[in-house]
């Protein structure tokens, strides 16, 4: 299989909507490896279980295409916050779902954080602000007019959730990344200042969704495309 070329300072980003048949749910899952298979288990409601089966074999049969491997073959490891990356290779990822979507972002040698949200409204956005934003950010956000608080608490959540999950670290490293918050504000990383050099983007990639994405270094480019499962079965989506 030949590997997919990703150039050094350009971002691949792929969607996919993951709410699929139940047939094809059951064929993506014999590409997850038994740990996986394990995890989906747990989960309590149907509709969870086969979103995260549908993403995780998004992940990997995109990445296989890259590796020029078989997604099947695809290891694993962790970060000390559950960061994953593949085993012996430069290529970076991050992977975030929300609702029916899921956007993997992937770059060659350099961190990526990617973080989506559907949008919605957020009862409890004042609660989040208090408990996970900088004072600055919290400043920002209490001078937003009523009709735009959810919206404007979602983008500036991707875009700290983003850098954070670049860094690789937990929610509870949260209130140490500063972001632009102001209604249409362009998106700035202002804190740590290890993260000055960073690079961080609004992404467009449905219009029920918003996303961010964050790269340590530069970003010259960012591609979007949308993932198709590659199963011969049936291909049905729910709703
Ligand atoms: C991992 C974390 C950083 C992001 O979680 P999240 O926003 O719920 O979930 P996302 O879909 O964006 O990302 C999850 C994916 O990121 C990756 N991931 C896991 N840990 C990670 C980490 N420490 N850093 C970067 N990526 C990580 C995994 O691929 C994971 O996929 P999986 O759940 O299918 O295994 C989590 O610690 C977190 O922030 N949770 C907060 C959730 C929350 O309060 N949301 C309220 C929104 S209004």
């Amino acid at each position: 299989m030949t590997a997919r070329p990703l150039d050094r300072g350009v971002v691949h980003v792929h969607t996919g909507h993951i709410d699929l048949a139940s047939g094809a749910i059951g064929e993506l899952e014999t590409v997850l490896s038994a740990d996986e298979r394990a995890r989906a288990e747990r989960f309590s409601f149907d509709r969870d279980r086969a979103r995260w089966v549908a993403a995780r074999a998004m992940l990997r049969q995109v990445l296989a295409t890259y590796l020029g491997e078989a997604p099947e073959s695809l290891a694993f490891r962790y970060g000390e916050h559950g960061k994953p990356a593949v085993d012996g290779s430069e290529l970076e990822l991050n992977l975030s779902h929300s609702g029916a979507l899921a956007v993997l972002a992937l770059t060659r040698g350099c961190a990526v954080g990617v973080d989506v949200e559907e949008v919605r409204p957020v009862p409890d956005a004042a609660e989040l602000v208090d408990r996970y934003f900088r004072p600055s950010e919290r400043r920002a956000f209490r001078a937003v007019p009523e009709p735009l608080v959810s919206a404007t608490f979602l983008r500036a959540w991707v875009r700290k959730e983003a850098v954070l999950k670049a860094m690789g670290e937990g929610i509870g490293a949260l209130d140490s990344v500063e972001v632009t918050v102001a209604p249409e504000s362009p998106p700035a990383i202002l804190a740590p200042d290890s993260a000055a050099h960073w690079s961080l983007r609004d992404l467009d990639v449905s219009p029920a969704h918003i996303a961010s994405l964050a790269v340590a270094g530069p970003c010259e480019d960012v591609m979007i495309s949308e993932w198709r499962p590659s199963t011969p079965c049936r291909l049905d989506r729910d709703g």
